[in-house]
């Protein structure tokens, strides 16, 4: 049983997954917009707007259930391929939605963060994006980190400049870099990787998604459209992750 710990309801919840065993973090590529709103011949905004609703359940039962971390992925950088309509309708949407949540999301010890580089973004964004980060910081509940303009090779191209600057100063010496050191360059570097990556709409790829965080995370693919999706189907995905025999390389 899980306490719903939203709304100061003490009621109890009962989910089929074994509470000692969630993922710590999960990650999430919330795919399948435009294809939910073309198939109800809306147009592709008005599957932006669903996809931004379904985030509240997922948020919610991610929390409720004990998620540590909750990693989505909201705008690539490859996303800005798309028509600049779509891409400043994103970018009013995630206004809007920071607007609107961050006093519930606060209100509920989440914290907020970012991964990508939003430098790239109007001041306007910037500024709400900071404002939400701020407000939230010493939040300890679950940490939800939106990825935009998140790409995992520009990522990771960053960090190899970054360790090479530090290299060619003096501060890091060759023989110094492993593994650990290139995780504490990367956006996540504070974030375990994640023990599950979702997918949502039915594309089996992960898009510059994470590259060297999910080396060895359990993915989960659903044909559902992001706009369609809930904590209940995050639950599935758990308890699947559940049955899942992870090996890491060994036996
Ligand atoms: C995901 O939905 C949202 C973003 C990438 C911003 P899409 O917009 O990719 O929806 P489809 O894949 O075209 O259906
Ligand atoms: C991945 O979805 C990016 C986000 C969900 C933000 P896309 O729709 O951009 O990915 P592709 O183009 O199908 O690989
Ligand atoms: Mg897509």
């Amino acid at each position: 049983m899980f306490k719903n710990l939203w709304n100061n309801s003490n009621k109890e919840i009962s989910y089929n997954i074994n509470k000692d065993c969630v993922p710590n973090h999960i990650a999430i590529i919330m795919d399948g917009n435009g294809r939910w709103a073309t198939e109800r011949t809306l147009p592709r905004s008005a599957g932006h707007r669903a996809g931004v609703e379904a985030l509240r359940d997922v948020i919610k039962t991610a929390s409720n259930i004990g998620v540590k971390y909750l990693t989505l992925y909201a705008f690539s950088t490859e996303n800005w391929k798309r028509p600049e309509s779509e891409v400043s309708l994103l970018m009013k949407l995630l206004i809007e939605y920071l607007r609107k949540e961050v006093k519930e999301l606060h209100k509920n010890n989440v914290r907020i963060n970012v991964i990508g580089d939003i430098k790239q973004f109007q001041d306007e964004v910037i500024e709400e994006v900071n404002k939400a980060i701020n407000k939230t910081k010493n939040n300890t509940g679950l940490c939800v980190s939106i990825a935009l303009n998140y790409g995992g090779r520009l990522e990771i191209v960053n960090a190899i400049k970054h360790i090479a600057e530090n290299s060619k100063n003096g501060a890091i010496e060759i023989e110094d870099i492993n593994e650990s050191l290139v995780s504490s360059f990367l956006y996540t570097k504070n974030i375990p990787d994640p023990e599950l990556l979702i997918r949502t709409s039915g594309e089996i790829r992960i898009s510059n998604f994470l590259l060297w965080q999910c080396a060895y995370s359990e993915f989960w693919f659903t044909d559902i459209y992001w706009p369609d999706f809930t904590g209940e189907h995050l639950i599935k995905a758990i308890s699947d992750y559940q049955n899942r025999s992870r090996r890491f390389g060994g036996i």
